[in-house]
Order: C-alpha cells, then structure tokens, then sequence
C-alpha cells in the first residue's frame, strides 16, 4: 500500500495525560499481511529492502496474531500491505476477526477486489473498505503507480457502493497532483465516498526516496487547503473530507503514531512487529518476531516497543520543554532520516538545532519549483524510483554493501 493512512475512526486514547509513562494496552493493530503488490507507487512506505523481508506468515500464525492482540485489547484492524488482497484467505482472516469483535478495515488498491470477493467479503463481516487513488485523471493516476489501474478502480468504486460498504477513497497528495485537488474531490462526490482522505506524502520508505521530485511548495499546499476548505463548507455533509498536512511545513512536529508504544501495533508480512509503519529503517532496532516470542511481552517487554515510550527516554532540547507532553519529540523515523539519530528531536521542530535540514529541503522545492517556471533548469533531473522487486534487490544489495544506508528507507544524516 502506499501511504501511511490510519482507520478514519480513530480512537484518542493512548498516552495518558497524568501518567505519559503507563503503558497502555494496544488499540489499532496493523496486519501488514504481505509486501507483494500489483502497484508500484513512488510513493509507497514500505522499507526499501521489503524483498528481503517477503516470507509471509500462514493464515493459522495471522490467526494467532489476531486472537493475541484482541487478548491484549486491540479493537481496531487494518488489512493492509502491499496489496493483501493478493493473498486468498482473507476472507478467512475477516471473518475470524470479526468473530474476535475487531472494526476491520481493508486497506487496498482495489486489484484483485472483485464482485465474488466483495460478496464473500461481506459474509465475512468486512466492516470498511479504503481504497486508494493516484489522481483524478487516468494519465497521472496510472502514471504514479507504474501501472493501468484507474478504469479498474472506477469500477471497483462503484462495486463498493453496490454492496453497501461504507467507502473512504484515500489520495497521497504530493506536487504532481496537488493542483488537481479540487478534481479529486469532484471524484469522491461523484463515486459517493463518505470519506475522503487526502494525505500528503509522509517522506518514509521510497517516498523518502522520491522526496526531490515529491515535495511540493508552499503555495501549492496553501492553495490546496483553500480549496478542501472551500469544499467542506459545501460539502461537508456528503463527504467528510481529512487533509492530512505535511510537517515539513510545520515548525513543531507530529506526535507521530499516537507515541511510540501507545497505540499501534503493526506486524510486518514476515511476523516482525512494528511500533510504527516505517520502524523496520531505523539501525540498532531489534524487532521482535511473533514467530518467536508472544505478542504480550513484545507490547510491554521488548527493547523494540519500550526504547522510545512514554517521556523518559526525551534528550535535550525536548526533555527540558515545556510542549513535550504534545508531541513526545515528534517522530523517531524522521528524526534517524534528517540527523542521523533517532533519539533526537524530529527536526520539523523549530527548537531542533538540525531544523535547517527541514528548512533547507523546503527551500530546495520551492526553487526548484521556480527555475522549472522560468525554463532555466531541470532541478528534478534523478528520475522518480519505482516500488518494484528489482528496485528493491538492488537497493537491498547496496546497503548490504559496507558504508550501505541500512535499505529500509533511512539515509542516515542528509547533507
Ligand atoms: Fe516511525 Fe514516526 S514514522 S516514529
């Protein structure tokens, strides 16, 4: 799959205010349930080196993973990937879910969704779909994910409606098709989504890879937001319409995942437990397997889930502010991709002595932007890297290689 979207009914729990150390029980658990993908997204959040990691769980130990994290207090499920739908048992994995009282979500392009499966799908007691776009046009939308997906999506859309799910389209927005906005939204209106997600790139994984061609400029957000804003008041009632902003823009960070070890939990198709989506890039990080040690002790015993919890592992300039209980530092994976270290504050922050490194990478699009404008330049020469296998394989092989950047999305300090 290709963004980092979370389920649109999303719980605010997590951290407790009084008590940010506690650790809370699990309540959205991420069943990556496989890397493969008929999509090839430039901006996809999987790890680079995902091929490495392509050995998939059974549908019995998924099962095991459902039950155990339902045990531990999960009530939110996402099916995601990859594409999970080319995997053929889950309608299985629905239907245990459901009989184990989760909400679930399936997170899919829409290939491989077809009428029998949405039947089946049904019966199983799916509760939402989410289904990804690329565009409003055919040319962009196919474009983008290297592949000819968008009449097939159209009529999956459509599908989705028929079978009475309620539907949430979800676009990762980015500078190719922010001016597109307004036609995206038409889109929704017309497909009658009852929710449209529109996600601005999160720079993990091969977005992060992608960032030079990817970021947009300022005015191209701003103007973005003029129009969502534009639509909610006339819309709103038919369409609930999320902008998800990217923080690079910001000068204080996300509190990213809820905090490390508060709310999510994501397995990885190989059985890797995840604090967050893009964990698998950060060095030194030993991630637990469900294969090998019980869900239980991974939530509230590993190294892997407690290393960033809560507030007392915060180093300076966060430990001594006075905002840290709002964000926890920001996030750990953009902290390890702009400075180098995880444990430092995540850059976005203004109070970041590596803030420049965000500044400077805003400021790169936007005269990109401008000398593209004035025909004087081609600032986005490298060309957009594809998520596909043989992508993957060499980039894996390049970080194994020694001075290698680790292959799962982090670059180490960036210049
Ligand atoms: Fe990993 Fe933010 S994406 S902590």
């Amino acid at each position: 799959m290709t963004d980092l979207s979370q389920p649109v009914a999303q719980p605010v729990v997590g951290i407790q205010p009084d008590n940010p150390d506690a650790v809370p029980p699990p309540l959205w658990l991420l069943a990556e349930l496989t890397y493969r993908c008929p999509l090839h997204c430039a901006f996809c959040y999987n790890p680079l080196d995902y091929t490495d990691h392509s050995r998939e769980l059974s549908t019995a130990q998924w099962i095991d993973v459902l039950r155990d994290a339902r045990a531990l207090g999960a009530v939110q499920l996402g099916f995601s990937g990859g594409e999970p739908l080319v995997r053929d048992d889950v309608e299985v994995l629905v239907e245990e879910a459901h009989k184990l009282g989760f909400y679930t979500n399936l997170i899919t392009s829409g290939v491989g969704l077809t009428d029998k499966r949405l039947d089946d799908l049904k019966a199983a007691g799916l509760d939402h779909i989410q289904l990804s776009f690329q565009d409003s046009t055919q040319q962009l939308n196919d474009f983008l994910s290297s592949t000819r997906t968008f009449d097939l999506k159209q009529r999956v859309a459509t599908s989705i409606k028929q079978h009475g799910f309620p539907m949430v389209l979800n676009c990762v927005l980015h500078r190719y098709n922010l001016p597109h906005v307004d036609k995206i939204i038409e889109m929704a209106l017309a497909m009658g989504a009852e929710y449209l997600e529109l996600a601005n790139t999160q720079y993990y994984g091969w977005a992060h890879a992608n960032e030079a061609q990817l970021m947009p400029t300022r005015e191209q957000l701003e103007e973005a937001e003029a129009v969502v804003a534009r639509y909610r008041r006339t819309h709103g009632e038919r369409c609930k319409i999320f902008f998800v902003v990217p923080d690079y823009f910001e000068n204080r960070p996300k509190r990213c995942m809820n905090g490390w070890g508060a709310v999510f939990l994501g397995v990885a198709p190989d059985g890797a437990a995840l604090p967050c989506h893009a964990a698998r890039g950060l060095p030194g990080l030993v991630l637990p397997n469900v294969k090998e040690t019980p869900l239980r002790e991974i939530w509230y015993e590993s190294d892997a889930f407690n290393r960033f919890r809560g507030l007392k592992w915060l180093k300076e300039p966060c430990r001594s502010c006075e905002e840290k209980e709002r964000d926890l530092g920001g996030c750990r994976c953009q902290a390890y991709m702009l400075t180098g270290d995880a444990a430092n504050a995540d850059p976005v922050c203004d109070k970041s002595p590596f803030h420049e490194s965000v500044v400077k990478i805003v400021q790169r699009a936007a005269s990109a932007s401008a000398s593209t404008c004035a025909g004087t330049a081609a600032p986005r020469e490298q060309p957009i890297l594809f998520r596909n296998d043989a992508n993957s394989r060499k980039l894996a092989s390049e970080a194994r290689e020694p001075g290698g950047s680790g292959g799962s999305g982090g670059s180490g300090a960036k210049p």
